[in-house]
């Protein structure tokens, strides 16, 4: 049988372990972990090496006890999937598996793995057996089974139970399980517990196992490891024993004494403070949505009237939404309240009307910005249908290489169903995954939900934006880089060789910039920017 290899974005192919790997890797880590012991250092597992996990084991591995040496000993626990293995290798040789425009990220995993010696990554399950400390940092995700519709949707809880059982089976009873991963409030009292305290029961152990909730509010990007370190925490445990336990690890590894801790009651109340925090932003992006709506047809600029409003203290955190509200967090976790009400907490009654509402707005919001192409491109007399089509930017939010439910995707996926030949450009992203892969997890991509979308996992992110300018119909700002900030009209026709659309979904284009690309015989318009016809009138005043 062909042994199966996983490959890391740079392109180098890591074959996964063999049966016979799995003791020598457990002898190599049981004996680094004497000598851990030896120095006096807590023995930490952090599981799951994702955009969370692999930071926060740096970051514990990074702290110093009293005595400023090093003050725990981290072990990455990262399954051994195609998809992941090869987070291990590439630890191991002190690089970070995720990419980060934060500074502080590459050195302090280096330092770590390679220097101070205080962090290693592996795939054995067993050196749960040797934890006094396991982090949950695995993923859990929401599956949405139609465009548009969360209530249709269901948590994949599977691996995390999966996962709860594997930790119950090795821990030792004093271990404190620290649950990271946003779940459904009501897991970690009515689905954790129990299940543990089960295969704890059958262990002999009489005690319950020590569990704890605290979430992560990780902002990848240029504060990666200050969002994680540096920033307030709420946290809570089962019993009074894994509330003290949580509080003591959370005060020696993060910066509690500038951020200090919020303690919770129970964890229901941590779980549940995540899931609010994150619908409450899902539907402040939302919301905006239909006065963005109005603007465009009213004449009004929207990105006027927020500056506008926003000069009020209280108004001070209004963000126009762009097109389509993404990241890993925003999309799912109101999916997750809801989705508690009914299977864990067992009410059938339609408590939540705004939470899912807001997050179907804001998975279908690009779909309106596709409409903007379409119709700035027919202005043009271009039909939609094999237009070649830029779109400046892939990530979900301005200079991060995070693709994960980007706004632009679901662009391209339905320009793609009118027609129009794609091409995107991205500083930040080498790899799309969500094309790339489309077709190796078809469950998981949203290309289920468009038609003609295969030519798309061939879909390459360009480099050079020059070279992506030219002989285009349509450009498509979509994110708010800095490099799209500034952006010459004069010099962005001229490379294209003609006048093209323009399309504006995240008020890049001040009005000076939208005169002169009108000027220049481009025809303008912008997701909430309805003051771009006055624009055109005055400029078309002038050249009678
Ligand atoms: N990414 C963010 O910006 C962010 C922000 C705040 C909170 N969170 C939350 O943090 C959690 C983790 O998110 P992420 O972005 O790091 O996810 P991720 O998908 O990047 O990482 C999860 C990792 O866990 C691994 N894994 C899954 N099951 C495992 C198992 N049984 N044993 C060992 N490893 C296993 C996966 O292979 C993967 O590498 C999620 O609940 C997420 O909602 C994420």
């Amino acid at each position: 049988m062909n042994q199966l290899i996983s490959i890391s974005p740079d392109g180098i192919k890591y074959p996964l372990p063999k049966e016979e790997d799995y003791k020598n890797e457990i002898d190599r880590i049981e004996k680094l972990v004497a000598k851990a012991r030896k120095k006096g250092l807590e023995i930490v597992v952090v599981m799951g090496l994702g955009f969370v996990g692999s930071v926060m084991a740096a970051i514990v591995a990074d702290t110093t006890g009293k005595n400023g040496k090093s003050g725990k000993f981290v072990i990455g626990m990262q399954r051994p999937s195609t998809r992941s293995y090869w987070k291990i290798p590439k630890l191991n040789e002190g690089i970070s598996p995720v990419k980060a425009e934060d500074p502080e990220v590459d050195p302090m995993i280096s330092r770590c793995v390679l220097e101070k010696k205080t962090l290693v990554a592996t795939f054995v399950y067993d050196v749960l057996k040797l934890a006094d400390v396991v982090v949950v940092d695995v993923q859990l995700d929401y599956a949405k089974n139609e465009l548009g519709n969360v209530r249709n949707g269901q948590v994949e809880m599977t691996a995390l139970e999966e996962s709860f059982d594997i930790i119950a089976q090795r821990i030792p009873a004093h271990c404190l399980v620290l649950i990271e991963t946003t779940v459904a409030p009501g897991t970690t009292e009515q689905v954790a517990l129990p299940a543990m305290r089960k295969v704890f029961r059958q262990r002999g152990i009489k005690s319950d196992p020590l569990i704890a909730h605290s979430y992560e509010r990780v902002m990848p990007g240029r504060d990666y490891v200050a969002s994680i370190r540096d920033f307030w925490r709420v946290c809570s445990g089962v019993n009074e024993d894994a509330k003290q336990r949580v509080v003591k690890f959370l005060n020696e590894v993060l910066n509690t004494k500038k951020f200090p801790l919020t303690v919770l009651d129970r964890p229901i109340e941590s779980e549940t403070a995540k899931v609010v925090e994150n619908s409450y932003r899902a539907t402040i992006l939302a919301f905006l949505d239909e006065w963005s709506l109005f603007a465009e047809r009213n004449g009004v600029d929207i990105i006027k009237v927020i500056k506008a409003i926003k000069m009020r203290p209280t108004h001070s955190n209004m963000i126009f939404p762009g097109p389509g509200i993404g990241g890993y967090c925003l999309p799912k976790d109101g999916g997750l309240g809801v989705w508690a009400n009914r299977h864990i907490l067992g009410f059938e009654d339609d408590t939540f009307r705004i939470t899912p509402l807001a997050i179907d707005i804001n998975d279908t919001r690009s779909l309106h910005a596709a409409q903007l192409v379409r119709d700035a491109l027919r202005n043009m007399s271009v039909p939609v249908a094999s237009a070649e089509v830029l779109i400046l930017g892939a990530s979900y939010r301005e200079d991060v290489g995070d693709t994960r439910y980007s706004g632009s995707e679901i662009l391209i996926r339905r320009l793609t169903e009118m027609g129009a030949e794609i091409r995107v450009h991205d500083p930040y992203v080498d790899h799309w995954f969500e094309f790339e892969n489309q077709e190796e997890y078809p469950d998981n991509s949203k290309s289920i939900f468009f038609r003609n979308q295969k030519k798309l996992k061939d879909l390459q992110v360009q480099k050079d934006l020059k070279e992506s300018l030219k002989n285009i119909d349509a450009l498509v700002m979509a994110v708010r880089h800095e490099a799209y900030l500034q952006l010459d009209p004069a010099r962005i026709v001229k490379v294209a060789g003609h006048p093209i659309a323009v399309i504006d979904c995240f008020g890049i284009l001040d009005d000076d910039r939208i005169r002169q690309y009108i000027a220049l015989g481009c025809e303008v318009k912008g997701l909430g920017r309805g003051h771009i016809k006055r624009i055109k009138d005055e400029v078309n005043k002038k050249k009678k």
